[in-house]
């Protein structure tokens, strides 16, 4: 297995119900260390520059209104496999798809309000992180 990186956002709708603490000891109690955090609300340029590949698709407005709606924990996560094992542990974009124990079934609410991001392979992972960190922002235990 191999030691990894990955970015993980906490959205406004799990920053505001409190549930970071929730959200971080599913996180931990598999296995992913914070390596950094940032607790922050996007400005609508970073917002909109984060998720420029969606910059076409018709909930594009709605995504940056919502992601610049409040507060935001943007970390950091690192572990074995930790890119997929995060993806895994969020669960479906959309909450109603999503698998029982996932965060998303958990505490999301619809599609836009799905209470985490998660990066989608090493390669956006590298990219997000540069994106929102400075390297010296970023422990490196391994
Ligand atoms: P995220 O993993 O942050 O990456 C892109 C986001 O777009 C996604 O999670 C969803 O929150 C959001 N999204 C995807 N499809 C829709 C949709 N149909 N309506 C609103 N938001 C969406």
């Amino acid at each position: 297995m191999s030691k990894e990186k990955t970015l993980s956002i906490i959205k406004p709708n799990s920053t505001l119900d409190n549930n970071i603490g929730n959200i971080i000891s599913v996180f931990e109690k598999n296995d992913l260390r914070i390596a950094a955090a940032k607790l922050t609300k996007l400005s609508k340029e970073k917002a909109e520059g984060f998720y420029i590949e969606h910059k076409e698709r018709p909930f594009f407005g709605e995504l940056v209104n919502f992601m610049t709606s409040g507060p935001v924990l943007i970390m950091v996560l690192e572990g074995d496999n930790a890119v997929v094992k995060n993806r895994d542990i969020m669960g479906a974009t959309n909450p109603a798809n999503a698998a029982e124990g996932t965060i998303r079934k958990l505490f999301a609410k619809s599609v836009g309000e799905n209470s985490v991001h998660g990066s989608d392979s090493l390669a956006a992972a590298d990219r997000e992180i540069a994106y929102f960190f400075d390297k010296n922002e970023v422990l490196n235990r391994f």
